[in-house]
C-alpha cells in the first residue's frame, strides 16, 4: 500500500476557551491553507460544534480526544462515536496515556474503543507507548507490543484503517523528548507488528511520534523512516508552533 500524507494531529487536551479556540482555529486556516499533509484537530468534546463550524469547508479535520466503545446507554459522561460523527469527527484518539493512568483504561478497553470507531468510519489514534520505570527495566518493547496486540486481536481485518502514535510516558509535557533513532527504534517494532497482522497493508499504516514534539525538534523526527507524523500536546496549543510543525510535515 502507498504511503498517505503525513498526519499532523494536535491534542489540545482539557485546554480551551470558545474566544481561544477561535483566534487559534483562525490563525491555523490562515497558515494552513492547501499544505501537503493532513491536519487534525482533537479537541474537546464541548467545543466540537464552534470548531467543526469554524473547519467547513477547509483541509483541517476535527478530532475527538476519547470515545465510548458502547453505541448508547446508561454510560453517564460518554461520547459515542455516532454523536461524534454528528459533529464530523474524523478521528479519535484512544487509549492516550492520561487515560490509562487516570481513567484505569485497560488494553481490552482501548481496543473496544478502537472497535466503535472504525466501526462508525472514525479514524481511531491508538496511542502506545512505556513509563519511564520500564524504558529503565528494559521493558519498552513488551509494553508498546503488548498494547497494540490488543487492538490487533480486536480489529484484525480492519488494521490498515487505524493510525498509531508512539508516545512515550516520560516525553508527554515534560519538554524531554525521545532523540529520533530511539523513537524510530520502537517505530520499526511497531512496524513490524503492523506487518506480520496486516501484510502489504502495514506500510500504510500512518505511525504517529507523540512526547514534547515542538517547532524546534519536529523536522529530525519526521525524517525518520517510520515516523509519519506527529500527536501534539502543548505546542497545538501555539499557533505559530503547530504552524512549524505542520510546515516541517509538509
Ligand atoms: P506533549 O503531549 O506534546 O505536550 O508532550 C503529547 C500528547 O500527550 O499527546
Amino acid at each position: 500500500m502507498a504511503k498517505h500524507a503525513k498526519l499532523i494531529a494536535g491534542n489540545w487536551k482539557m485546554n480551551g476557551a470558545l474566544g481561544a479556540n477561535e483566534t487559534l482555529v483562525r490563525a491555523l486556516l490562515e497558515g494552513a491553507a492547501n499544505v501537503a499533509c493532513d491536519v487534525a484537530l482533537c479537541v474537546p468534546a464541548p467545543y466540537f460544534a464552534q470548531v467543526q463550524s469554524l473547519l467547513t469547508g477547509s483541509q483541517l479535520a476535527l478530532g475527538a480526544q476519547d470515545i465510548s466503545a458502547h453505541p448508547h446507554g446508561a454510560f453517564t459522561g460518554e461520547q459515542s462515536a455516532a454523536m461524534l460523527k454528528e459533529f464530523g469527527v474524523r478521528y479519535a484518539i484512544v487509549g492516550h496515556s492520561e487515560r490509562r493512568q487516570y481513567h484505569g483504561e485497560t488494553d481490552e478497553a482501548v481496543a473496544a474503543k478502537a472497535a466503535a470507531a472504525l466501526a462508525n468510519g472514525i479514524t481511531p489514534i491508538v496511542c502506545v507507548g512505556e513509563t519511564l520505570a520500564q524504558r529503565e527495566a528494559g521493558q519498552t518493547e513488551e509494553v508498546v507490543k503488548r498494547q497494540l496486540a490488543a487492538v490487533i486481536h480486536v480489529n484484525g481485518h480492519c488494521i490498515s484503517e487505524i493510525v498509531v502514535a508512539y508516545e512515550p510516558v516520560w516525553a508527554i509535557g515534560t519538554g524531554k523528548t525521545a532523540a529520533p533513532g530511539q523513537a524510530q527504534a520502537v517505530h520499526a517494532v511497531l512496524r513490524a507488528q503492523l506487518h506480520h497482522a496486516a501484510s502489504e497493508h502495514a506500510a500504510g499504516v500512518r505511525i504517529l511520534y507523540g512526547g514534547s514534539m515542538n517547532a524546534a525538534n519536529a523536522a529530525e523526527l519526521l525524517a525518520q523512516a517510520d515516523i509519519d507524523g506527529g500527536l501534539i500536546g502543548g505546542a497545538s496549543l501555539k499557533a505559530p508552533d503547530f504552524l512549524q510543525i505542520i510546515a516541517a510535515a509538509a
